[in-house]
């Protein structure tokens, strides 16, 4: 019997690969770094019965179009809209992502990421290692605090409830928005709903975890940053055109806020010259919510699990579609 043929967009561990190997045929794009090309992804999907894709890869109707014998397209994130979801039901074709054993991972990145920018660390660390360490002084990197402040989450799924039992931990007040409301998380977490201007008004970090969307685009503006305190940072752990960054850069040297942490970008990897990268009271990192060794190994588990159902006929685990 011929086995099915699976194509893997980017170099992924072989221990991990090889219990699969059994029952498909697997090739891999031979990079761990460097992302697929458009003419080898094009090639690969006119052959494959399952493609594993990264969130860099854009797979979008012209794609899906040739891809004749293409039955899933397992995504190794939770959001997919670097997939054409519409293009892909017309085909019958499942999408998966992978959602929950992430969720703890991103939220542990979000709230780092937050008390970092909050905190100055990596300027403070930068600052001894560059030698500028002279004297101690009262105010010497002074931050500002965390705790007993107000949390204003913007997208409360799994990621978000996980953020807010954090933030408990702070004795942080949260409000969240969200495009339905979350009358559990209300109750077991003493989260309270807000609509997004008022969560703008009152939050001292506002943390966006909401997914990219045709709604959530840009909703981060000129006019949600002029929203916000004087005081306030904002945290984005979600997709990065869910922010205008022109409007964010405005805004952070107006002093209209205080300060950014932003794991995710418009354009990535953003350019080394982007404006954004010039202010010390913004906090970067390269897209790495969900990295940890442990959280990558379950994520593809769980793409090369769904893979597996989908081509045995069943339903996958966790598919979008
Ligand atoms: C990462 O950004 C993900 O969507 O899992
Ligand atoms: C998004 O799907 C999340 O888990 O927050």
């Amino acid at each position: 019997m011929v086995k099915p043929y699976l194509f893997v967009t980017r170099k992924l561990p072989e221990e991990i690969i090889r219990p699969f190997r059994r029952h498909f045929d697997i090739q891999m794009w031979p990079y761990e770094e460097k992302p697929i090309n458009r003419e080898t992804l094009e090639k690969e999907a006119r052959r494959a019965d399952a493609i594993l894709t990264m969130l860099s890869d854009q797979v979008d109707r012209s794609l899906l179009g040739q891809a004749e014998n293409l039955k899933i397209i397992a995504n190794l994130a939770v959001g997919y809209d670097n997939i054409d979801l519409s293009a892909a039901r017309d085909r019958g074709i499942t999408v998966s992502n992978t959602p929950d054993v992430l969720t703890e991972t991103t939220a542990d990145l979000t709230f780092a990421l937050l008390m970092a920018t909050a905190r100055r660390i990596v300027e403070a660390d930068s600052f001894i290692k560059k030698g500028q360490w002279n004297n101690w002084a009262p105010f010497l990197m002074a931050g500002t605090d965390v705790h007993h402040k107000t949390l204003g989450i913007v997208g409360m799924g799994r990621i978000g409830e996980a953020v807010a039992r954090r933030a408990r931990g702070f004795s942080m007040d949260v409000l969240y928005h969200n495009r339905t409301r979350h009358l559990q998380a209300e109750e077991s977490l003493g989260v309270q709903y807000a609509e997004f201007e008022f969560l703008l008004e009152q939050a001292d970090y506002v943390v966006c975890l909401a997914p990219l969307t045709e709604e959530t685009k840009h909703m981060f503006g000129e006019k949600a940053f002029s929203r916000m305190k004087k005081s306030a940072f904002f945290i984005n752990a979600s997709r990065g055109k869910n922010v205008d960054e022109q409007a964010l850069y405005q805004a952070l040297i107006r002093e209209e806020i205080a300060g950014a942490g932003l794991d995710v970008f418009e354009d990535e990897p953003i350019d080394s010259s982007h404006p954004l990268l010039t202010l010390q009271q913004v906090t970067c990192l390269p897209h790495i919510g969900s990295a940890t060794i442990e959280t990558r190994k379950r994520m593809i588990e769980l793409c090369l699990e769904n893979i597996a159902l989908v081509l045995s006929g069943k339903k996958a685990k966790t598919f979008v579609i």
